[in-house]
């Protein structure tokens, strides 16, 4: 049965009604329209589904959208007002990671997550923060120098 239900989604109250069972990504695509965030594997495994919850990354495909309480949501439509988000979102464009895109908000909101923990990341916590995002067309090593980039500020062309 439909619950009625208040989120902070980037900032803003949004209300909904939804089963509390229904996992936050149908919730977000769905019912309110953020349809930034991907659907991939539906099982935790592919990164395409990334949000942040609390500024921390989460698979919103395998959390029920009643779990997620009074904690603020982001997602790939609000983490361009974030620091770390601006910078990664910049670094993405500078460096044309992208190819077919299907993966990318996940990617990009793994990488925001890491940099706002994290603001020099060497190889080892790049590789620790993105393992879970799995990326079909092989952008990875585009996306190891945008995150680079992103955190150096650097206008330097990284590897492509
Ligand atoms: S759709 Fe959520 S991890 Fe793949
Ligand atoms: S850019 Fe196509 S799956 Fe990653």
């Amino acid at each position: 049965m439909s619950q009625p239900m208040r989120l902070m989604i980037n900032g803003e109250v949004r209300t909904l009604e939804a089963p509390e069972d229904m996992p936050l990504l149908w919730a977000l695509r769905d019912l309110l329209g953020l349809t930034g965030t991907k659907f991939g594997c539906g099982i935790a495994q592919c990164g395409a589904c990334t949000v942040h919850i609390d500024g921390k990354p989460v698979r919103s495909c395998m959390l029920p959208v009643s779990a997620v309480g009074n904690r603020p949501v982001t997602t790939i439509e609000g983490i361009g007002a974030t620091p770390a988000g601006a910078k990664v979102q910049k670094a993405w464009l500078d460096l044309e990671v992208v190819q077919c895109g299907y993966c990318q908000s996940g990617q990009i909101m793994s990488a925001a997550a890491l940099l706002a923990a994290t603001p020099n990341p060497d190889d080892a916590d790049i590789d620790a923060a993105m393992a879970g995002n799995i990326c079909r067309c092989g952008t990875y090593v585009r996306i190891r120098a945008a995150i680079k980039r992103a955190a150096s500020g650097s206008g330097a062309k990284e590897a492509t």
